[in-house]
């Protein structure tokens, strides 16, 4: 296992990830899954924690993919392991109970997009790029980037990608919805700092289950509608509402505990 891929600095009450294999333009490789992994499910449900930014290594790459080095020797059940392992880490994040926003410093192509759309948010340097290149090797994505482009670009513009394997710039990105901010390059953390600071001084079991709830119009198994009137309950029973409610006729801010 090699040390280091992935760099987990602390600050305040949040977490930078920095994907730190800079000489492989930072791509996926078992250890990063490995240590992507072993933080999400160390740090599931702890609300001391109020977001995560996840970034590359260097100014040049965001994530330029899955390590084609490592695909070499596989076969096809294999192939189907690896793919399910990395969705599986990958749905982790997207359905992280903080938020979790991608700073895009660079390239991110095939898994490197993919890993992108997992996370909540986008903030790109303007000097990203965005592609799923896979039929340029004979493949698809493997990490979910077939579905989660259709939902954040639509299915014409998802396909031209597919199949195309043309990278797009920051620009179109952003016009396309795949962004949700464009900044100066060496910007893209603190953009993201910013954002993950004005959600954390709201309540945050409410933050939690607003994800959950944009995640449930994607789940075929869950009626979202359903579920927002359960949340809905459950958040009007909680301590931080009424302490929400509290606050509001006192005029004050409040001081959520996640209750
Ligand atoms: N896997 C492994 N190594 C990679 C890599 C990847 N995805 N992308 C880049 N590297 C390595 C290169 O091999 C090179 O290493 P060496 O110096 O040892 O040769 C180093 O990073 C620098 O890369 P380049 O010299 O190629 O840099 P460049 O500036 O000329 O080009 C690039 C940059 C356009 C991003 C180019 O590196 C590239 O096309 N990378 C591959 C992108 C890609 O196809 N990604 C999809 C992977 S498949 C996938 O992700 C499947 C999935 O969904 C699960």
């Amino acid at each position: 296992m090699q040390d280091n891929v992935l760099l987990i600095e602390r600050k305040d009450q949040f977490y930078i990830l920095t994907i730190n294999r800079p000489d492989a333009l930072n791509a996926l490789n078992n250890d990063v899954f490995h240590a992507l992994d072993t933080f999400f499910t160390r740090l599931y449900k702890d609300y001391t924690i109020k977001g995560i930014v996840i970034t590359g290594s260097g100014s040049k790459a965001f994530v330029a993919g899955a390590d084609i080095k490592e695909f070499a020797s596989l076969d096809e059940t294999q192939g189907r392991m690896l793919s399910k392992k990395g969705q599986d880490i990958l749905f982790k994040i997207e359905r992280f109970h903080v938020p979790v926003i991608a700073a895009v410093n660079g390239f991110a192509l095939g898994g490197g997009c993919e890993l992108a759309m997992a996370c909540h948010m986008r903030v790109a340097g303007n000097h990203a790029k965005f592609g799923q290149p896979e039929v340029n090797l004979g493949l698809v994505p493997g990490y979910g980037g077939s579905q989660r482009l259709i939902q954040l670009i639509g299915k014409g513009r998802a396909l031209e990608l597919l199949l195309t394997a043309d990278m797009i710039d920051a620009t179109t990105a952003h016009q396309s919805g795949l962004v949700n901010h464009m900044v100066e390059p060496g910007q893209e953390v603190n953009k993201s700092l910013e954002i993950l600071s004005k959600i954390a001084t709201k309540g945050p079991l409410a933050v939690s289950q607003c994800i959950g709830l944009v995640n449930a119009y994607y789940d075929k198994d869950v009626d979202g509608f359903e579920q927002e009137y359960n949340d809905f309950g459950s958040t009007l029973g909680s301590e931080d509402a009424k302490e929400g409610a509290r606050a509001f006729v006192e005029k004050r801010k409040p001081e959520f505990k996640a209750q």
